[in-house]
């Protein structure tokens, strides 16, 4: 392994899939601006990276994903709006959100996979490491997932992707790494090397039961390594394909981080990132919890 330290400044959020799992209502709007309680499922992510010491956000949107460079612009008429009826507190809620971090727009013409829209943000993000977060999958926890890949990154010099142990029999359902353990402290048999990677085998064919969870911190060499890589399943360029190219060619860490994800694009993982969320909330949370044990059979 090849090892080349810089700091991580910038994250590449790639918004511009279809998100056919959640139609009908996606149709319109992005799926990446459905709210969890009362936040759109990209702001988690961005204040995930707020959180995580990232200072330039690229997101790559496409047609119809318009919402989402409004939702992080700024607002006079609503921030004027709630100021002249004493609402302060809200309007700071409303500026803050533009405020947060710089945010830069790329827009991918057609969605022709998640390794071709990292490819999109190819200038944008230059000569120099990055996080990827997708835009549909949230970890809301206190030590932010992509923070933990940075301190690996920061201090290896090689990127590192997010893994988590899946049920055997939904192996068929994530992209899947096969590594080999490389315990090391302060991370112990959290790290292992990647050997392969898998996308979406049957249980009896997966290496392993860990599965890759929309979290990343890339050097810029693979960006190299999605120019080399063809159209794989659906015609889609695949950042699994990608990252296997990198794994050999100058090395990658799978990282057991802590935490929970919920993917959210899909109905169900939706519906329990929602019900969780609101269980946390400060305001209500005991309330909703009250309610949802009245619904007990
Ligand atoms: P998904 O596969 O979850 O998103 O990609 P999708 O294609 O929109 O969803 P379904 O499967 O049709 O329901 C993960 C992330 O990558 C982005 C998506 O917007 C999502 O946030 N993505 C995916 C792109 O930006 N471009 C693509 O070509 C594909």
């Amino acid at each position: 392994m090849t090892a080349k330290t810089k700091r991580v400044r910038k994250a590449v959020l790639p918004a511009a899939g279809l998100g056919t799992r959640f139609l009908p209502a996606t149709k319109a709007q992005p799926k990446e601006m459905l709210p969890i309680v009362d936040k759109p499922l990209i702001q988690y992510v961005v204040e995930e990276c707020v959180a995580s010491g990232i200072e330039n956000i690229i997101i790559v949107t496409g047609r119809g994903k318009n919402a989402i460079e409004d939702h992080f612009d700024s607002s006079p008429e609503l921030e004027r709006f709630l100021e002249e009826r004493g609402k302060k507190e809200q309007a700071e809620q409303v500026r803050q959100i533009s405020n947060m971090v710089h945010f830069s727009y790329t827009r991918q013409k057609e969605p022709l996979g998640l390794g071709h829209a990292v490819l999109t943000a190819r200038e944008l993000v230059g000569d120099e490491p990055f996080a990827v977060l997708l835009g549909d999958v949230i970890i809301p926890d206190r030590r932010p997932a992509t923070q933990q890949l940075v301190e690996v990154y920061e201090a290896t010099g090689i990127g590192a992707i997010a893994v988590e142990e899946v049920p055997r029999e939904k192996t068929h359902l994530y992209g899947i790494a096969d590594g080999e353990p490389a315990p090391q402290p302060p991370w112990g048999a959290r790290l292992l090397r990647v050997r392969n990677l898998v996308e979406k085998p049957k249980p009896d064919e997966a290496p392993s039961n860990l599965g890759i969870t929309g979290r990343y911190v890339l050097p810029p060499e693979v960006f190299d390594c999605l120019e080399r890589t063809s159209p794989g399943s659906g015609g889609e360029i695949q950042l699994t394909d990608a990252l296997r190219l990198l794994a050999q060619e100058i090395g990658l860490w799978a990282y057991i981080y802590e935490g929970t994800s919920y993917d959210a694009g899909d109905k169900l993982g939706f519906l329990k990132a929602t019900v969780e969320m609101a269980l946390k909330n400060p305001e209500f949370g005991e309330d909703f919890r009250a309610y949802l044990r009245l619904l007990k059979p």
